[in-house]
């Protein structure tokens, strides 16, 4: 009885207590919160959701007058488990944000169907699947009161029925971007509401047209992105009536037809991110009313004719991407003098013509130019420095001329870190005294390209001056004389292609000191700069690849097709963190060094066409992500290496070496003689330590170690 009297005194204080900050807990929803509690645990420090006290007072929980629980807050909390179906009885639930986490499971059936008070639903970033269809309420739809959803980043998939938004009229935000989504957008969406503002479907698998019709009911519509789909048909001609547009994204899908005149009416919008489909047509003509526009984002389409002069109006200008377009016209022509705010400007791959208009050089915000591969002619400015943030140039793929004054003008552009001047200046001679560049010039310089332009001369000494550099490119040039020593002081460079040139001379001993290509550590250090536009590389005639980021480019030495003579030093051993080996069509003689075999992450070993005599070293078969090898065309001898790689590289590998022999050449070894220059103690205790260093890597990639090509590895 006593103890009794005290359990009621207890309680009476409690609910005094709780009274007083009017969180008298509903019995209920304590109890379904207790049963969510169950399902998920959270990975760092755990709720304080425990029995004894109110569960208003709890962490993330907020309870209405009625003590009943209205707001479930918790982003951002490490949490892991399920949404079970004891949250749908939270009936008053209004707010619930259980963003960054880690939840899994689908939602449970119904869930929607009871939360009949839910105005804000945010599950972004977890890791929640299955279908949306099974948590709907029994009518098919969210509840009535939804305001806000966003459930992107996670796993969901199936399709979104239009009849999800039967009933949520007052719906202003849905973002399902970022899962597996199929079937057409609902199309519906907009059809019996007009409060949508943002709407975002992007990074999914919808395919079918974009809307087709209704999208002009959102007259409330800023936000409407469906990028990274695979939608297609064309831009529906009602969302020109959404004059509330601020932002049209749908990019990265299979959208063709023109891009309509009406879009000149969205007075409002900013941002215009069409790229990567198939519109055709041309820009509006009268582009220019568009006064806000920031983003214009039409690359890699089928768009034709010019660009409207009108688009010069635009002063709010950011960016500007027209590259791969089919566009023409004199850019000469266009004036840039009011685009104060232009940042990024690319107009790649078309067929524009003339020189960079000197209106272009009033842009003060300007950080990335990119004209690579049109028809632009005639000399470089000497204001082009006068853009104090210029970072980024390309003008490979012209007719520019005059190498020497576009280098000294360049000379004086302090932030410039990626130049790309190659297939242009045909056939002059390349500047070659150490002064002509300063020690204080070019100094932020971490791309140079100067290929493919027939220029005579020799290696230039003031390349020695660019203390930042990490890529040089020089290939298919008529460059003479011998690679200078000096190269291997340039502490950041790990990428050198001097190939197709006249170059003669021996491998020199110094380069191999080149720490990039050394130590994978040291490399990792190295500052690199953020690429404002992405650059493009088809070293070896391969196909084009495109690098957004330099430290994605693979370390690498392309010396083919040249005249160097000399052994292969056996100082290559200490290229750590060498990617691509390229000596082919050159002169070399000697022994292929066993120490080649310590380069554990080469996947591209080219020494064909050579006067390589000796074995292939053994210890090659080590190298577990070489996918590239061809040592054909020499004097090697003796059996080919079998085991490792070795086992898919095919007969065109080895063959014009009389003296090899080995399966793969349906050629018995048995007549060989017995080979003499086998392994010493030396290169013993080398395979040793290498079998270690590359069973540890191999273990680390094991499923794609084996069929991993140069080009597709994609964090470096
Ligand atoms: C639980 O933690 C929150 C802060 O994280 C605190 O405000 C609240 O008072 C705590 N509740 C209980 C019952 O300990
Ligand atoms: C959910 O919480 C996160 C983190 O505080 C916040 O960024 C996000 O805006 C919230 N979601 C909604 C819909 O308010
Ligand atoms: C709960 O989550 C686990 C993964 O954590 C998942 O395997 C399971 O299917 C989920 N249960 C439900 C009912 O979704
Ligand atoms: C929609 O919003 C309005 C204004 O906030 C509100 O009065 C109305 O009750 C809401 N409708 C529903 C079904 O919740
Ligand atoms: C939708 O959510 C993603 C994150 O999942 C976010 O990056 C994106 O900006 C959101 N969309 C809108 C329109 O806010
Ligand atoms: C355009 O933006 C302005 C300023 O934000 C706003 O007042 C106006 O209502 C918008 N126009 C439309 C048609 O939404
Ligand atoms: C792009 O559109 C053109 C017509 O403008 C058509 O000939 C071509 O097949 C389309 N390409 C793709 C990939 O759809
Ligand atoms: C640019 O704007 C000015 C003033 O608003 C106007 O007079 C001119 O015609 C416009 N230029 C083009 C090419 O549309
Ligand atoms: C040079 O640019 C033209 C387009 O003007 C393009 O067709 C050609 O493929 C480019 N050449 C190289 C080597 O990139
Ligand atoms: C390049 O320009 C400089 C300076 O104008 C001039 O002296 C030189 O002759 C030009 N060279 C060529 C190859 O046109
Ligand atoms: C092999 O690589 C190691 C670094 O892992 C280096 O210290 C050593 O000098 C290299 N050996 C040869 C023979 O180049
Ligand atoms: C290749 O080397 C042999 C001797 O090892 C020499 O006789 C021959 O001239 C060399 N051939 C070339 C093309 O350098």
């Amino acid at each position: 009885m006593r103890d009794f009297y005290y359990l009621f005194l207890i309680l009476t204080l409690c609910c005094c207590f709780a009274a007083a900050y009017g969180q008298v807990s509903d019995e209920q929803d304590h109890e379904s919160l207790l049963a969510f509690h169950a399902s998920v645990s959270s990975s760092s420090d755990s709720l304080n959701w425990t029995s004894a006290s109110s569960c208003c007072l709890w962490e993330g929980i907020t309870c209405d007058g009625e003590g009943k629980v209205s707001r479930l807050w918790l982003p951002s909390r490490a949490l892991k488990g399920n949404i079970t179906l004891s949250l749908g009885r939270l009936s008053h639930l209004s707010q619930l944000n259980l963003s960054h986490n880690s939840l899994s499971g689908s939602l449970s059936n119904g869930l929607f169907g009871s939360l009949d008070s839910l105005e804000i639903i945010d599950l972004s970033f977890n890791l929640l699947s299955g279908t949306l269809a099974s948590s709907m309420s029994s009518s098919g739809s969210f509840p009535a009161t939804i305001r806000i959803i966003d459930i992107s980043s996670n796993q969901f998939h199936g399709v979104i029925q239009s009849s999800f938004f039967s009933m949520a009229s007052n719906l202003t935000s849905f973002n399902a971007s970022n899962n597996y989504f199929t079937g057409p957008i609902p199309q519906s969406i907009c059809a019996s509401y007009s409060l949508l503002r943002t709407l975002d479907f992007s990074s999914n698998n919808f395919n079918g047209q974009l809307i087709n019709g209704g999208l002009g009911a959102c007259s409330e519509l800023q936000v409407f992105r469906a990028g990274f789909n695979s939608l297609s048909g064309s831009l529906p001609d009602d969302i020109y009536s959404v004059k509330a547009l601020r932002e049209i994204s749908v990019p990265a899908n299979g959208l063709s037809g023109a891009i309509g005149d009406g879009i000149v009416g969205l007075t409002n919008i900013t941002v215009i991110e069409l790229f990567s489909n198939n519109f055709s047509g041309t820009i509006p003509h009268d582009i220019g009313k568009l006064s806000n526009l920031e983003h214009l984002l039409l690359h890699i389409n089928n768009l034709s004719g010019s660009i409207p002069p009108s688009l010069m109006n635009c002063t709010q200008l950011v960016k500007l991407i027209l590259r791969v377009n089919s566009m023409e016209g004199e850019v000469s022509k266009l004036d840039f003098s009011k685009l104060l705010r232009l940042q990024t400007l690319d107009l790649g791959n078309n067929f524009f013509t003339g020189n960079l208009p000197e209106t272009l050089y009033s842009c003060k915000s300007l950080t990335a130019i990119r004209v690579a591969d049109n028809n632009l002619s005639g000399e470089i400015s000497t204001k082009l420095c006068a853009l104090p943030s210029l970072s980024f140039l390309s003008l490979s793929n012209n007719t520019f001329s005059n190498v020497t004054m576009a280098l000294r003008n360049l000379a004086g552009c302090k932030n410039l870190n990626t130049l790309t001047l190659s297939k242009n200046f045909y056939d002059e001679t390349l500047p070659g005294n150490e002064s002509f560049i300063g020690p204080e010039e070019l100094q932020m310089v971490q791309i140079l390209a100067l290929g493919g332009c027939n220029f005579v001369g020799q290696v230039p000494a003031w390349i020695a001056n660019l203390k930042a550099l990490e890529v040089l490119d020089l290939s298919s040039n008529k460059i003479t004389g011998s690679i200078p020593g000096w190269m291997g002081n340039l502490s950041s460079l790990f990428y050198l292609d001097l190939s197709s040139n006249l170059l003669s001379g021996e491998f020199p001993l110094q380069l191999t000191r080149l720490p990039a290509i050394r130590s994978q550590k040291f490399a990792d250090k190295l500052y690199r700069s953020y690429l404002e536009l992405p650059v493009f590389v088809a070293a070896n005639n391969a196909s084009w690849q495109q690098y957004n980021q330099l430290a994605s480019l693979p370390p690498a030495i392309y010396l083919q097709n040249n005249s160097l003579h000399g052994n292969i030093p056996s100082e290559i051993g200490q290229f750590q963190n060498l990617y691509v080996l390229d000596l082919s069509h050159n002169e070399f003689s000697g022994i292929i060094p066993v120490q080649i075999s310590n380069l554990t992450n080469l996947e591209m070993l080219h020494l064909y066409q050579n006067n390589l005599t000796g074995e292939i070293p053994e210890s090659l078969t080590n190298l577990h992500f070489l996918s590239k090898f061809n040592v054909s065309f020499n004097n090697l001898q003796g059996e080919i290496p079998t085991g490792g790689q070795f086992d898919t590289f095919l007969e065109s590998s080895f063959e014009g070496n009389p003296g090899l022999c080995g399966r793969i050449l349906n050629r018995s070894c048995s007549n060989q003689p017995a080979t003499t220059n086998r392994s010493t103690d030396d290169s013993e205790g080398l395979n040793k330590k290498v079998f270690g260093i590359s069973f540890g890597v191999y273990f680390c990639f094991s499923g794609i170690s084996m069929a991993l090509a140069l080009k597709i590895c994609p964090i470096r």
